[in-house]
């Protein structure tokens, strides 16, 4: 299938073009690379040996997504192209609105135009709120606590309205929980700007000594250490987990949860990471982050069940991996700064 892969340049798309280019598929990235570098692309096409065709446009831009549409025959669309900072998006709620929700009107009204009729949509965990855990597909969802929250379930909404519209529409939304690692070639990862808002880009960045200590918000939770718990997931298995809700897409909207089914606290993976990678994380307890919840976990048994995916990586090739790809991008920051 030609697959138009908006945000491909960005940390989870481009392990998933990655997947794509792996299963057979060709890719046509749409990126702004607002927060991502055009050498990913590189990269993508290095590692998989394939060409990947690039459009640099912002998929906002109704005029510029058209081209695209009207010079390729797409079958389907992965959008992951949207701000993900949830701190940010309290400060600049407009912003997130915009991106995001504008983002998927104007990729479903080209799919509507030119007959694509294969949609898979990045959403989060967060649109679960503070449910009980194991998060399952079909409960109901409860406010999430930010901006960004609220336009990964508007776009979910959007999706459902569209697709009850048109039976020949088929979605799938995909409710990530927390994606960490990188590709085992140690090419491609995640590259945060400034203090991470995540855990795992937080470890690495005190592991290398760019940052003294790393700040647990909150010792107090209800859980096996009273630090919170999450489902990390290998950004390999969640980029698989894309290959196969695309290839499995019916009629209709489907949702999955893609995570491991296992909660870890974040002490748990900071004891992995000291254990795989054989490096002191010095941590300080602080006071709990406004808007975090305890624990979030997936329950998976659905993309097991009708996708036939599970994610196979445990923590502590996470933990290889994420160190793997920092420390690639350490050692050869000299060589390209000399180009
Ligand atoms: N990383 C996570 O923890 C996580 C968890 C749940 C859901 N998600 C969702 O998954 C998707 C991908 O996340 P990621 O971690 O890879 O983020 P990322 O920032 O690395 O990738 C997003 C990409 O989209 C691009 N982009 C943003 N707005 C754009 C626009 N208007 N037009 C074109 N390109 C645009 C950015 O340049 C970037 O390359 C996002 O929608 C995010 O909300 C991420």
């Amino acid at each position: 299938m030609n697959i138009l892969v908006t945000g491909g340049a960005g940390y989870i798309g481009s392990h998933t073009c990655v997947a794509l280019l792996e299963a057979g598929h060709s890719v046509i990235i749409a990126d702004n690379l607002s927060n991502s570098k055009r050498e990913n692309v590189e990269k993508i096409m290095r590692l998989v040996d394939k060409e990947v065709t690039f459009y640099e446009i912002d998929v906002t831009d109704e005029e510029a997504v058209d081209v695209i549409f009207r010079n390729y025959n797409i079958d389907g669309v992965i959008h992951f192209a949207g701000h993900k900072a949830v701190g940010e998006s309290v400060e600049k709620p407009l912003d997130y609105y915009c991106n995001n929700i504008v983002s998927t009107i104007v990729l479903t009204k080209a799919c509507k135009k030119y007959d694509v009729r294969r949609f898979v949509f990045s959403s989060s965990a967060t649109v679960y709120g503070d449910n009980t855990v194991p998060f399952v597909e079909s409960m109901n969802l409860l406010p999430t606590t930010n901006p960004y929250g609220e336009t990964k379930a508007m776009s979910e909404r959007i999706l459902t309205d569209i697709a009850k519209s048109n039976p020949a529409f088929s979605v799938s939304l995909l409710r990530y929980f927390n994606p960490v690692g990188a590709h085992e070639s140690g090419l491609i990862g995640e590259v945060p700007s400034g203090i991470p808002n995540n855990l795992m880009p937080y470890v690495t960045q005190v592991a290398k000594g760019n940052l003294k200590k790393l700040q647990v918000f909150g010792n107090d939770y209800p859980t096996v250490d009273g630090t919170g718990v999450r489902d990390y997931i290998h950004v390999m298995d969640l980029a698989e987990g894309h290959v196969a809700a695309l290839e499995n897409l019916t009629e209709g909207v489907h949702i999955y949860n893609l995570g491991t089914g296992k909660g870890t606290s974040v002490l748990e993976l900071v004891n992995a990471f000291e254990e795989a990678n054989g490096i002191e994380v010095p941590y300080e307890v602080v006071g709990r982050r406004p808007g975090d919840i305890a624990s979030c976990y997936a329950d998976v048994s659905k993309a097991e069940r009708e996708l036939g995916w599970t994610a196979k990586r445990d923590v502590i090739s996470m933990c290889w991996d994420a160190w793997r790809f920092e420390k690639n991008n350490f050692l050869r920051l000299p060589t390209m700064l000399n180009r």
